[in-house]
């Protein structure tokens, strides 16, 4: 199935697609799904090219392996696992059974459960031993913490309770900040971790614990628990009325829209955070109803499977134009990275061809005075994702808006476009002559002809932002299911891990570094001699 999509590229990669974009191109070749338009008319990817992937979805079985997730299959097959974070949103659904129980009741309860616990902070109605809770600390990494991370900054709009911190990286540096900020008699933490076992949240919050016990006499009644793991969360001192629990078939990096998404719900309140897993809910619908040619989830990843594993462009540049979006990449990162790079498929064998892109980003338009210059006359081609939505939240500088949109629009045309040499030359002419006009004008060609992709949206609400991520999620399923790999497991972080816990006596001095490979023992010296 590759050589044959291989064979169409090597066809039409001289072609400029700009050629094709007419008006009918452009309806033809975008999507929407609720609130949201897809438009994929900015790449090279013709009729033909799109019929050959989409039948990568038909001939690797995604429709039967979505339908395996959503009915909780164990589709995470290296950990024997279901996959169901759709669960966590299926507010109006029917029951979903793992192991022929419905998991439903549960799902419900616990997220009622989290209502009350929300509304009662922000109320005051709970409160803190120096009364009501203005500051919340969300202590938790990788999944833990990126998704609430990204979902408080992007429904800043809407924060209306407590202020809401995050400490993930066992830097001290890290939680020594955050806790500068906070009075431990009125601050809440949240411990989120789904195993209650991950070295750096554990280490942060016996810090978070020891910092409240100097001025709050019982500091459990201060601290929340969110994890799978409910005998650890006891053995740590948290009364098991503020643990929320979930299943082992809610992945890390899929986890935000349970429990793991406490601090999120803190923030907007109860409402707000229905509105958010029913906006993932519609998503959700609409991946499991329309066709392929109509269906977001899955063009978006033909698409990215066209730039990456046909046409070998490594990376994927995610440029949101709504600076609520500012941490968007970094929680794409560890979605698509975390879920996709892998080199094995399922059955063990190596995967025969590339695996996930390099994901990154910047909001615009601080990214056009940073890195464009790159991806509009470097040498290698990186495939862009825009964001954009209709409006922004700040009405009285809807003209601010304008200009982003305006930027937003600009540059996947300048990419495509690009300037050729005669109109770069005519843009110099006036100023330079001879072989220094050629010179200079070279200098401001623009190749074009780089694909991008945008996704457009009236404004950034909940229930948008919910079908938005729900949409990645379900994109990182679909290309993972035709790279034939498990997006559900994460072997490639343990290693780093073992050998973290292997050299902290050496860093600390109490293990000699004998045995270790030269280079390792140099830097351990080095550190020594200055302190460590
Ligand atoms: O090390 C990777 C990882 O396991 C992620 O997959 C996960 O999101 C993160 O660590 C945190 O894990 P936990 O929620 O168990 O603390």
């Amino acid at each position: 199935m590759w050589t044959t999509l291989k064979a169409h590229h090597a066809a039409v990669s001289d072609r400029r697609f700009e050629t094709m974009l007419d008006t009918g191109r452009a309806a033809d070749f975008s999507a929407t799904a609720g609130y949201m338009r897809l438009d994929y008319a900015k790449t090279n990817i013709d009729a033909e090219g799109r019929a050959l992937l989409l039948d990568l979805l038909n001939q690797t079985g995604v429709a039967a392996k979505r339908d395996a997730m959503f009915t909780g299959d164990p589709i995470n097959e290296t950990e024997g696992r279901a996959v169901l974070h759709t669960a966590l949103r299926n507010l109006d659904g029917g029951p979903v059974e793992v192991d022929g129980a419905d998991v439903m009741p549960d799902v419900l309860a616990t997220l009622a459960r989290m209502g009350e616990f929300v509304e009662a902070v922000r109320s005051g109605a709970y409160a803190g031993q120096g009364g009501r809770i203005t500051d919340v600390v969300n202590i938790g990494i990788g999944g833990s913490d990126l998704g609430p991370a990204m979902g408080v900054l992007a429904m800043a709009p809407y924060h209306d309770g407590p202020r809401c911190h995050f400490v993930s990286n066992v830097d001290p540096a890290d939680i020594a900040q955050v806790l500068r900020s906070c009075d431990p008699t009125t601050t809440l933490v949240i411990v989120a971790s789904k195993t209650f076992t991950t070295i750096e949240t554990m280490t942060n919050a016996r810090t978070a614990r020891a910092w409240m016990s100097q001025k709050v006499t019982n500091v459990g009644a201060q601290f929340v628990a969110l994890s799978t793991a409910a005998d650890k969360t006891a053995e740590f001192g948290i009364d098991p009325s503020r643990v929320f629990g979930f299943e082992d078939w809610v992945g890390g990096r899929y986890s935000m829209w349970g429990p793991i998404g406490l601090s999120l719900m803190v923030a907007i309140g109860r409402d707000a955070f229905h509105a958010f897993l029913r906006g993932a809910q519609a998503m959700d619908v609409h991946f499991r109803n329309a066709e392929w040619s109509e269906n977001l989830p899955a063009l978006l990843a033909v698409v990215g499977i066209w730039h990456n594993q046909v046409c070998g462009y490594t990376t994927r540049a995610v440029l949101p134009y709504d600076n609520n979006l500012s941490r968007l990449p970094a929680y794409l990162q560890q979605l698509e990275m975390e879920s996709n790079g892998k080199g094995v498929s399922m059955d063990g064998a190596d995967l025969p061809v590339p695996s996930g892109p390099v994901v990154w980003g910047e909001p615009g338009t601080n990214g056009q005075h940073a890195f464009y210059q790159l991806i509009h006359q470097g040498t290698r081609v990186v495939p862009c994702e825009f964001l954009v939505a209709a409006r922004g939240h700040e009405d009285a500088l809807h003209h601010q808006h304008q200009l982003l949109v305006a930027n937003c629009l600009a540059q996947s045309q300048a990419l495509m476009k690009g300037r050729d040499l005669d109109e770069a030359r005519s843009k110099v002419a006036d100023k330079f002559e001879g072989d220094e006009l050629e010179r200079q004008a070279r200098h401001r060609v623009f190749p074009g002809n780089r694909p991008s992709v945008t996704l457009a949206y009236p404004r950034l609400t909940p229930f948008v932002f919910g079908q938005l991520i729900a949409l990645y999620e379900h994109r990182v399923f679909v290309e993972g299911v035709v790279l034939g790999l498990n997006s559900y497991d994460q072997w490639g972080v343990e290693l780093g891990k073992e050998l973290a816990t292997a050299l902290q006596p050496v860093v600390e001095g109490t293990q000699s570094a004998a045995g270790k490979d030269g280079s390792t023992v140099g830097l351990v010296d080095f550190l020594q001699a200055h302190g460590v």
